[in-house]
């Protein structure tokens, strides 16, 4: 038979499938997101997220150390405050709970990249991602809070800030903010291109933030959209960010492609609570093989071409790679 290219030919061996393989990836791409609260002495299981924890700030360390442990440089912190208002003064409060968090990991963790979720929705009383007008987030007013919580994020040490509100020229108005304050090497990391979607809501059980009425659907995008998504991404970049952002990732990795081939940044993607939750809640009814389920998760977005991957699962993957099985 006359057949001389023969694929299988570069499958025969492990060492030989490890010599051509095209995705390498690295633990220092790996982001891990981390749960702040008021109080002492917490460290709380979220329920919908078997594994993930609620941390007050005096056991943080203990998350930050096993990650240190495990080769995860970087964290992106959430914060949960005791109290919330109309419109989410503690988001920007000097002693506010991300501002303290990122006061001790500074001093107690310098090696660790402290990177910040600048949103609105898990101060507000009501949920959405910015002050109201009538029964609507009024854009041009909360671009003035976010941001006044980057800049204060800023100012309690963060390495890096992180809007993901969804809100017209945020990304502008933090870099005004940012650099007129003298803060001008702080990156901004968008969540450029981030899907109203249903999976996000073990999160919102996670941060207590889901909105008291409505949706948010007049900010994030719908999902049949793609060309929008690409509109997004430019106008952030053209806005000044330094890292563009795809969220959630499982289901919407050609918006990686996409996106890559448009914008001259790093790409970042978040596989966000609904994709952990799903594969934890499968894996323990046996159903699936949660290891084998992650690193092909993570496998599949480096892939498609994130430069960042911003996951729950962050200390599990930099073991996998450490150990061979991806990357
Ligand atoms: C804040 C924010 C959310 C997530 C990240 N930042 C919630 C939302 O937009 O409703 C979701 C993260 C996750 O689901 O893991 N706006």
């Amino acid at each position: 038979m006359e057949m001389r290219k023969r694929p299988r030919r570069l499958r025969g061996s492990e060492t030989l499938r490890k010599m051509v393989r095209e995705t390498r990836m690295d633990k220092a791409s790996l982001v891990y997101p981390m749960f702040v609260m008021e109080g002492e002495n917490i460290k709380e299981e979220i329920p919908s997220m078997e594994g993930q924890y609620r941390y007050s700030i005096d056991r943080m360390g203990e998350c930050l150390q096993e990650l240190l442990d495990a080769g995860v440089t970087s964290v992106m912190l959430f914060g949960i405050p005791k109290e919330k208002d109309e419109v989410g003064s503690q988001a920007y409060a000097e002693n506010g709970i991300v501002q303290r968090a990122l006061g001790y990991a500074k001093e107690h963790f310098p090696q660790m990249y402290l990177i910040t979720d600048v949103c609105m929705c898990e101060y507000t009383s009501h949920g959405h991602c910015g002050v109201l007008c009538d029964h609507d987030v009024e854009n041009d007013a909360t671009l003035k809070l976010l941001a006044k919580t980057a800049l204060s994020h800023a100012k309690a040490g963060a390495d890096m800030v992180a809007p993901s509100d969804m809100m017209d020229g945020r990304v502008l108005a933090i870099r005004e903010t940012l650099d007129e304050a003298g803060y001008t090497n702080i990156p901004i990391m968008s969540y450029a291109v981030k899907y109203a979607s249903a999976f996000y809501g073990p999160f919102r059980d996670a941060a207590g933030s889901a909105p008291s009425f409505g949706d948010r659907k007049t900010y994030q995008m719908d999902f049949h959209n793609s060309v929008e998504g690409v509109k997004e991404a430019v106008l952030d970049e053209e806005e000044g960010a330094d890292i563009i952002m795809v969220k959630p990732a499982l289901s919407y990795l050609d918006m990686v492609v996409k996106v890559k081939e448009t914008v001259h940044t790093p790409i970042a993607a978040y596989s966000v609570s609904g994709e952990y939750a799903m594969v934890k809640a499968a894996a323990k009814m046996g159903w699936v093989d949660e290891e084998r389920i992650v690193g092909e998760m993570a496998v599949a977005a480096y892939r498609a071409g994130v430069d960042i991957y911003i996951t729950y699962y962050a200390k599990e993957i930099a073991r996998l790679m450490e150990e061979g099985k991806i990357g």
